[in-house]
């Protein structure tokens, strides 16, 4: 039996320096084998400070190039480069039979997510989207909670971003709409709309939404109301020109109701009579994303976040544009 997936990573930045090199070091079922960024300096800083500056771990600067080279027992790959990038990556390392785990947003629009989905299809090969919530322990809960009926029938849902985006991304190209395919709906957004279309369980159906740009080219703050195919009514405010970080997510059934984050990692449950129930104990596995994906692989754990989330987003965030463009109420296209 194989006990280690193979795994090169594409994009040496600072969500794989900040968080994927972490997660994969406390996975016992990876080894990194390659990294790839254009800016060779940053991937050698990963290799350095990250991963014991590893001689065995080829270093890459043309993502290309390292498919083409196809290392010694490679079977997956991560891309964490600029979400523009994702869909010639993925569609290349499919291709060449590559499993690949993708940083959020999937791909930034709809066309590009079926033709990834069909291609993974077509050739019995895994595709996973980052989105932490999905692998977390608690939203794997709620989502049965929901499902199994222990909320009543859901109601209504709300939530909220707010963050110092627009400083922070200052000059990138997460600024860029090409680049980007959006702007902080698209980028730190996508995670509570995500969070959203795992936890609910029925795709959106319309969508009614408000974006300012605030001077970019991508939205900086807005808010977007969603018409479940369920009836489920939801609302959320993005705000990108804030300051620190916060955000929640909460779902009112008409026999309790649920606090919890964008990114799962946390929960709180009110039961019929309004009262804070104590955290009941979590039968689901927490996962981190490679970490999922890994053991997906590895034939010991279900796929999370399949690329059919990466699709959802992409439908419900054309949605958006086109709501916030017109004004008018939008319906979501369907899978
Ligand atoms: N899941 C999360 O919580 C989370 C948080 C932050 C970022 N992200 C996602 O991670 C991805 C990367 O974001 P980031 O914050 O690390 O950005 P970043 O700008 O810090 O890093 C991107 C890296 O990709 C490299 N790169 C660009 N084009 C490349 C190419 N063609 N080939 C190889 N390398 C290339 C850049 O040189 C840079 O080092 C995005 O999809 C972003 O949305 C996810």
């Amino acid at each position: 039996m194989i006990e280690q997936v193979n795994l090169a990573i594409v994009g040496c930045g600072s969500m794989t320096y900040n968080a994927h090199a972490p997660w994969v070091n406390a996975t016992g079922e990876i080894r990194v084998i390659a990294l790839c960024d254009t800016n060779r300096a940053a991937a050698e800083k990963l290799r350095r400070e990250r991963f014991k500056d590893d001689a065995h771990i080829a270093i890459f600067e043309d993502w290309r190039e390292l498919l083409k080279c196809r290392p010694a027992g490679i079977a997956g790959v991560l891309f964490a480069t600029p979400h523009g990038q994702h869909y010639d990556q993925c569609m290349a390392a499919l291709e060449q039979g590559w499993h690949v785990l993708v940083e959020k947003p999937m791909v930034t629009n709809s066309a590009h997510a079926r033709a990834i989905i069909s291609k993974a299809q077509q050739k019995a090969l895994q595709v996973q989207v980052a989105f932490q919530a999905p692998f977390s322990a608690q939203h794997a809960y709620i989502r049965e909670f929901i499902a199994g009926g222990s909320l009543g029938a859901l109601q209504a849902v709300g939530g909220f971003v707010f963050q110092d985006w627009r400083r922070l991304s200052h000059g990138t190209w997460r600024q860029e709409p090409a680049a980007a395919g959006g702007g902080f709906i698209y980028d730190s957004g996508a995670h509570l709309l995500n969070a959203w279309n795992y936890l609910i369980g029925r795709p959106a159906a319309s969508v009614h939404a408000m974006i300012s740009n605030e001077g970019l080219a991508v939205d900086v703050n807005g808010v977007v109301n969603i018409r479940y195919q369920s009836g489920v009514l939801a609302s959320a405010v993005f705000c990108g020109n804030s300051v620190g970080w916060q955000e929640g997510i909460w779902l009112a059934g008409d026999r309790g109701r649920i606090a919890s984050g964008i990114h799962g990692g946390r929960m709180e449950l009110w039961d019929q009579q309004g009262r804070q129930l104590p955290l009941p104990l979590i039968a689901q596995a927490n996962y981190t994303p490679p970490q999922n994906f890994a053991l997906s692989l590895l034939g010991r754990a279900a796929p999370r976040s399949p690329a059919r989330l990466g699709l959802l987003h992409c439908l419900l965030m054309e949605a958006v544009y086109k709501s916030a463009a017109t004004g008018q109420e939008v319906a979501v296209e369907q899978e």
